[in-house]
């Protein structure tokens, strides 16, 4: 198990609530290669954040397995979620405090790394007497940026960019999203993983190639920057093919320069899209999220983008950016308030959608 993300200058959570509101909830991520529980309280307060990484089960593959993951999951989640359990202060055991609310990931994700996940978290909502939340996943990574940053002013354009997905949404609160612009193939994250095995940089691509550019000259290689000039939509399929094909004319060109290009290129895409999307919807901050949002060299030009335009930028820390179950639970409490809880017999949905305002 690696990387507890736990802080720990927070109250303890208390499971007693004077009016009957629910204030402690365990949040439970099981979408893709990451198992993680976490303990939140009232929506904000990150009581305990466990993330038990997959990373090197899957490296030697290149990429996420499912079957690998699923069952990697089976056997990780009880004892990660004892674990956040436990550092909350909160036991499992019938004399134990509780969690008021279950919250768990139900898509979109690989749909056998979902169920595990999902069924854990109906089993104890069960066994504890309170309530399931199924939350959305990509609703989760835009409550990531509101946990660390309570009181931001709407709207808010978000770069959401991550391994499955890479969009700029308007933010109107919460539960109330816009979509502005999306890519027409590729993630932006998908597009660093391609790349990064081309390059033989190694799993997971994003840090690889990160970590490999920072050595590297990021004008060595003019690569597209595709529909840059208007517009919202993004499209990287046509850049992890301009790569391919400039390493192939020089095979003798530096990974690393091939690295900073690319990465550049990039950047440059998500920031324009973003910028543009918030001076269409009058932005009053702009917000990153997503796994892709651990990228320093994006983190920079990103808050420069929002310092031109006047406006704050909020950054989740990047433990918070990559998959956790603390912007779960976080998603979670909030729904619970607002939707009420999930049925029990309500399934996973790989494909799930972000639920758009008409
Ligand atoms: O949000 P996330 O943890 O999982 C999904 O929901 O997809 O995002 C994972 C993606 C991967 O494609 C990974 O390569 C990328 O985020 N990523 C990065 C960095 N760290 C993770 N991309 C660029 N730079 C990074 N430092
Ligand atoms: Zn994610």
């Amino acid at each position: 198990m690696s990387a507890a993300a736990s802080e720990t200058a927070v109250p303890r959570a208390t499971a007693a609530s004077t009016d009957g509101r629910v204030r402690t909830v365990l949040g439970i991520e099981t979408s893709c290669d990451e198992t993680a529980a976490a303990v939140v309280v009232d929506g904000r307060t990150v009581v305990s954040s466990v993330v038990s990484s997959q990373v090197e089960l899957h490296a030697e593959y290149g990429g996420v397995v499912p079957e690998l993951a699923g069952r990697a999951h089976l056997e990780l989640l009880t004892a990660v979620v004892g674990r956040a359990l436990a550092e909350a202060g909160l036991g499992p055991g019938p004399a134990g405090a509780r969690p008021q609310a279950v919250a768990a990931t139900v898509g979109p994700g690989l749909v056998g790394s979902l169920l595990v996940g999902v069924s854990e978290a109906k089993a104890l909502a069960l066994a504890w007497d309170v309530p399931f939340v199924g939350v959305n996943h990509l609703e989760g990574h835009l409550f990531a940026g509101l946990l660390e940053h309570p009181g931001l002013e709407w709207p808010v354009a978000v770069l959401l960019v991550s391994g499955g997905h890479t969009m700029v949404v308007s933010m109107e609160g919460p539960g109330r999203y816009r979509l502005l612009g999306a890519t027409l193939d590729d993630a932006a994250g998908e597009a660093f993983d391609k790349v990064a095995r081309f390059l033989g940089l190694g799993y997971p691509g994003g840090p690889a190639i990160e970590a490999a550019a920072r050595g590297g000259d990021p004008e060595a290689f003019d690569f597209p920057r595709a529909m840059l000039e208007e517009g919202l939509d993004l499209s990287f399929s046509g850049l992890k093919t301009a790569v391919v094909r400039a390493v192939r004319a020089r095979p003798d060109a530096a990974d690393e320069d091939v690295a900073a290009s690319f990465q550049q290129a990039v950047v440059d895409v998500l920031v324009t899209k973003v910028r543009r999307g918030a001076q269409a919807v009058g932005a009053r901050a702009m917000c990153l999220a997503g796994g892709v949002a651990a990228n320093g060299p994006l983190r920079a030009a990103f808050e420069q983008a929002a310092a031109e335009l006047g406006i704050p930028s909020y950054l989740p820390t990047r433990a918070m950016c990559t998959d956790n179950a603390a912007m779960v639970a976080a998603a979670g409490w909030w729904q619970l308030g607002a939707l009420g809880p999930t049925a029990l017999d309500a399934g996973a949905d790989p494909d799930l959608r972000l639920p758009l305002l008409a």
